[in-house]
């Protein structure tokens, strides 16, 4: 639990789940961030981050495949807790749940329950990134299941188990499908389509690849107020906590 004195209510940073096609650019994605990133990467599509020089790789393959939840759960846990670290990139969960199945299915063959601690999992390590406060972006493969109907909608969905995918989205601020048409990149955010989407951030449906972190709009408007730098706090998160309690119990 985190608490908040009140109209001190400090934002997280937003949370972003992209899905789509290979090669439309989720791993580049991570670039259009500010800040110290970390990125997990777990479909060994690394090289699209060579030219970079803030980020740092944990680039997971099939050697760590039969110890991955305990290893991303230990790395994430150290990368919550890095002043210095602004964005945490999950760079394939598609690939990552296939790991974390094979390994729930190769200890018990009770499928049912193997999906059930599969999106138990997946909601934890959701619920864990919302803690962290940070900003985040995840990456998952898309599934195409074809135009169907006359509208083609509900076309598109990311490759994961349906409940995993919701058990694991249900924190982030943004679900859109990246993809390429004409050479130009772009993110449908608009659940009208009948994929999966949503835009809780602001009222874009359809955004260039490149303004997902930065609407262009905004980058215009003169009238942008300035963050100023938090405060730092004269108390320990200990005794902030007490007073809280001791305001609360003067009110009861
Ligand atoms: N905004 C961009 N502008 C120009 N080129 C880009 C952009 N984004 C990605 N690319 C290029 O497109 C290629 C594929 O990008 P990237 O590796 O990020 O895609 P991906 O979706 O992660 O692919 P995969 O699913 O195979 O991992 C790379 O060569 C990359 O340099
Ligand atoms: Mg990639």
């Amino acid at each position: 639990m985190i608490t908040f004195k009140e109209g001190e209510i400090k934002p997280s940073g937003n949370m972003y789940f992209i899905y789509g096609d290979g090669g439309t650019g989720k791993t580049s994605l991570s670039k259009e961030f500010k800040g110290n990133k970390v990125s997990f990467i777990f479909d060994g599509s690394y090289n699209a981050l060579a030219d970079t020089t803030d980020t740092f790789v944990f680039a997971f393959d099939d050697t760590d495949a039969e110890q991955i939840q305990a290893m991303v759960d230990y790395y994430i846990e150290k990368v919550i807790g890095g002043e210095n670290i602004d964005v945490i990139v999950l760079d394939n969960v598609t690939a990552l749940q296939n790991w974390v199945l094979e390994n729930i299915d190769g200890k018990s063959k009770d499928g049912r329950q193997n999906y059930q601690k599969l999106q138990v999992w997946f909601r934890n390590l959701g619920m864990r990134l919302r803690r962290s406060r940070k900003t985040v972006l995840v990456t998952a493969h898309q599934i195409d299941n074809g135009s169907s109907g006359l509208d083609g909608k509900g076309r598109f969905e990311p490759d994961m188990n349906a409940k995993t995918f919701n058990a694991l989205s249900a924190p982030f601020d943004i679900v859109g499908r990246i993809y390429k048409n004409d050479g130009e990149r772009y993110i449908d955010l608009d659940s009208e389509n009948g994929n999966h989407a949503k835009n809780r951030i602001d009222d874009r449906t359809l955004i260039k690849a490149n303004e997902l972190v930065e609407p262009a709009e905004q980058k215009e408007l003169p009238t942008k107020k300035t963050q100023k730098a938090p405060k730092k706090a004269d108390k320990t998160f200990e005794e902030q906590v007490a007073d809280v309690a001791n305001e609360l119990g003067k009110r009861a």
